[in-house]
């Protein structure tokens, strides 16, 4: 038997919403239950680090904002697959996160009067995204870490993988792990579970996403029997450094940064005339890939081909003051000057709309077994996220499941029994099949086929036929998958084997994305088909649930919750 730890509550993931929660459950239980936060990386390298605009609301109620307007421009932005009641309960949550962070002490930027100050993002009617310079993650993830370090009851695990979720008698049992540094196989054990371990992202190949973003809590609670709603729903940021795919923040648009194709001309004027470059993420996504289509693009490395952002008329001030690691960025990356010379940039893939199904406490249909955050579906955001509401999210929810995770610790007398069988089989799935299989398939072509295969199939604009392609070329995958050679046989520090689990999820989770993709007969928000190009209210106003068989995904369709707004057309 494998060695066996024990805590009243896990937390898996340790970015904005996995802190957030462990605050949260620590303050509730006044420090009286043993909670566990469990990373792959160090604390403080989760990807929420790399946030960098701001995190949206309603601050100026004085001013002309209202949380009825936050609520209504997530609603449109969403494409009105946002469930309404989520949408309230968010934007009434999200001033009190911005001050209780103040509280704990992240330095805001401020105003010239010193209260807190705000920029325009794409798609709200206010300029309500609260940041701090253009490291608006870094700083919130610090000041959580540095909260949660008053808790001596929090363990934290750095650098161990978790290959399983163990569910036993119908509720979560524990978690099946790898220390990475010495290569034990262990059980954590816990009364209950929080999954925040991010989206999935690194599924393609230009991307803004860190690379240890691998959609593992997604795959392994889908593998557990608990469904992943609205997987087709990816958002391509329009502005991801050309050929890096490093985020550059839409806060430049929010600062005044105008999008210009090769001609030099802010193409937005056509295709949102009101908002122009702070319109939503997917229709400014599409309007770049058309310039692009259309030969009014500039020619990139490897078919990455851009268009401009141009921060020039800004001066180097503003730059220098907002927009600092931006110029850094574009300097260490590009050799670039942006107070000089406009950024070459193109659509990228983001952001995860959809996760692990959860209701509005962010419980999922498994008892014991809660979600925050962007690995989490509770369908805030639809078909299309708005810019500044992901890293509110994670506060929001990471509180709230948090706290509901912590009264279900404190209301379970006994740790769930060992389930010694499904250890047993976890540890020899891994370190005898995986680890012993010796093929001839090269896992890192795999990989990069399959970043290529949802680059080229899966992007901003789909259709059936390149659909199905993909759907054939990562089930081609997974039988190559089959027959990999792990080249590195020892246990401890075997990157080799973390990289083939990993590979394992993110086929699983491109597999449910297009899966759920190819059924959507439809164009809304994130998800655009050229062979469907509108919105199919009376068809696909659902989201979509997709259920783990050893056949591939099963899908299902849920209602969306409307409490105030009926579906209307969206026009920017
Ligand atoms: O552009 C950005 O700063 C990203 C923000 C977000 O995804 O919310």
């Amino acid at each position: 038997m494998s060695d066996v730890s024990s805590h009243d509550l896990i937390i898996f993931g340790a970015g904005l919403a996995g802190l957030r929660a462990a605050i949260e459950a620590s303050r509730q239980s006044r420090g009286g239950l043993d909670i566990a936060v469990i990373t792959k990386n160090q604390m403080m390298r989760a990807h929420s680090v790399a946030a960098e605009g701001g995190t949206a609301a309603v601050m100026r109620p004085d001013d002309g904002d209202s949380l009825e307007l936050h609520a209504w421009d997530t609603v449109k932005g969403s494409d009105f697959l946002a469930d309404q009641d989520v949408v309230d309960l968010f934007v009434r949550t999200m001033p009190g996160e911005i001050l209780q962070l103040e509280h704990w002490g992240i330095p805001w930027t401020r105003r010239e009067d010193g209260r807190i100050a705000q920029r325009p993002f794409g798609g709200h009617s206010y300029p309500r995204a609260v940041l701090a310079s253009d490291k608006t993650g870094f700083f919130e993830l610090q000041t959580l870490y540095d909260t949660l370090l008053k808790y001596n009851t929090v363990h934290h695990y750095n650098e161990h993988f978790v290959t399983s979720i163990l569910i036993d008698q119908g509720a979560f049992a524990g978690l099946t792990v790898i220390d990475m540094t010495t290569g034990r196989f262990k059980f954590i054990r816990g009364k209950a579970l929080l999954i925040a371990s991010g989206g999935a992202g690194t599924l393609f190949g230009f991307t803004t996403y860190s690379q240890t973003v691998t959609g593992d809590g997604l795959a392994l609670a889908y593998r557990a029997g608990i469904p992943l709603e609205d997987m087709e729903f990816l958002q391509f940021h329009p502005t991801g450094l050309v050929p890096s795919g490093i985020l550059i923040t839409e806060a430049c648009r929010g600062e005044g940064g105008f999008l210009l194709n090769s001609r030099g001309e802010r193409f937005m004027e056509k295709y949102a005339p009101q908002k122009m470059e702070l319109a939503p993420r997917d229709l400014i996504s599409r309007s770049e890939m058309i310039e692009i289509e259309q030969g009014r693009g500039c020619q990139g490395p490897n078919g990455l081909d851009y268009v401009y952002l141009d921060l020039t008329h800004l001066g180097a001030d503003r730059i220098n003051e907002r927009l600092p690691l931006i110029r850094e960025v574009c300097m260490e990356f590009n050799d670039l000057e942006p107070i000089t010379d406009p950024i070459p940039i193109r659509p990228v893939a983001h952001y995860s709309m959809g996760g692990v199904e959860t209701d509005i406490n962010g419980a999922t249909a498994v008892k014991g077994i809660w979600a925050a955050g962007e690995a989490a579906c509770v369908s805030l955001h639809g078909a299309n996220r708005l810019g500044s509401n992901s890293t509110g999210e994670c506060l929001v929810w990471g509180k709230i499941a948090g706290a509901e995770a912590a009264r279900y610790c404190q209301s379970v007398d006994a740790l769930p029994a060992v389930p010694e069988r499904l250890v047993e089989q976890e540890y020899n799935k891994v370190f005898g099949e995986l680890l012993d299989r010796k093929g001839s398939e090269n896992l890192y072509d795999i990989r990069r086929d399959l970043r290529s295969t949802m680059d080229q199939y899966v992007g901003v604009f789909r259709t059936g036929a390149g659909l199905e392609k993909a759907l054939a070329a990562i089930r081609g995958l997974k039988q190559r998958y089959a027959h990999i050679t792990i080249a590195d046989k020892s246990h401890a520090y075997n990157t080799n084997l973390i990289h083939a689990l990993e590979v394992a999820n993110l086929l699983d989770l491109a597999e449910v994305m297009i899966s759920g993709a190819l059924a959507r007969c439809e164009s809304r928000g994130g998800h655009a088909r050229r062979d469907y190009p509108q919105r199919d209210d009376e068809n696909w106003h659902k989201h979509t649930l997709a259920w783990h068989t050893d056949q591939g995904p099963r899908l299902d369709y849920k209602p969306v919750t409307l409490t105030t707004w009926k579906p209307e057309e969206r026009k920017y």
